[in-house]
């Protein structure tokens, strides 16, 4: 296991936290589930946060984790959720204190996982397939912005967690 910590990245429904669980279980190491630890500190759902608060709030809090998680001694795998990107100072953060890993999703992929979902709030009500084209297409430039981007297209949760092994092989070699 690296010093530093692995970071996931990647559009809702990419995979991040299934992967994230698999790696951290094959390299003994904690799973850290960043929206799970903004649930924890909110005391509410991620629906109500955008709800009651709205977006910014969120994505206050969101970074706030981000910095707490990453800034504690090093060694975890991070899952974070698909709009951790969007800050500038989030993915200088991340850069700094981990591998960022991206997981990449194509359109088709993660409207048939996300179809009937009811907790990814950017994407609830009947325009959300043409939210969600749009909010991949602004955020491609932030998820290129990692050390090592896997296909998952056509792969399992498994597949995945292996390719990024071994291409962490390849850069700690
Ligand atoms: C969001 C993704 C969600 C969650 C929130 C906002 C986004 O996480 O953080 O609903 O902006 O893409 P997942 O990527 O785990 O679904």
């Amino acid at each position: 296991m690296p010093e530093r910590s692995l970071i996931l990245t990647g559009f809702m429904g990419s995979g991040k936290s299934s992967v994230g669980k698999i790696l951290a279980e094959r390299l003994d190491c904690r799973f850290i589930d960043l929206d799970a630890e903004i649930v924890a500190v909110a005391g509410c759902s991620i629906n109500d946060i955008f709800a009651r608060d709205g977006e910014q709030a969120f994505r206050t809090l969101e970074s706030s984790q981000l910095e707490q998680v990453l800034s504690a001694k090093g060694g975890h795998v991070v899952a974070t959720g698909g709009g951790a990107v969007i800050s500038g100072l989030n993915r200088t953060l991340m850069r700094k204190h981990g591998v960022v890993i991206n997981l990449e999703v194509t359109f088709e992929q993660v409207m048939a996982r996300l179809k009937g979902c009811s907790d990814r709030p950017l994407l609830a009500g009947d325009d959300a397939e043409k939210r969600a084209k749009a909010l991949m297409s602004e955020r491609e430039q932030f998820y290129a912005d990692a050390d090592i981007r896997i296909d998952t297209d056509g792969k399992s949760v498994e597949d995945v967690a292996l390719e990024i092994l071994c291409r962490l092989k390849g850069l700690f070699e």
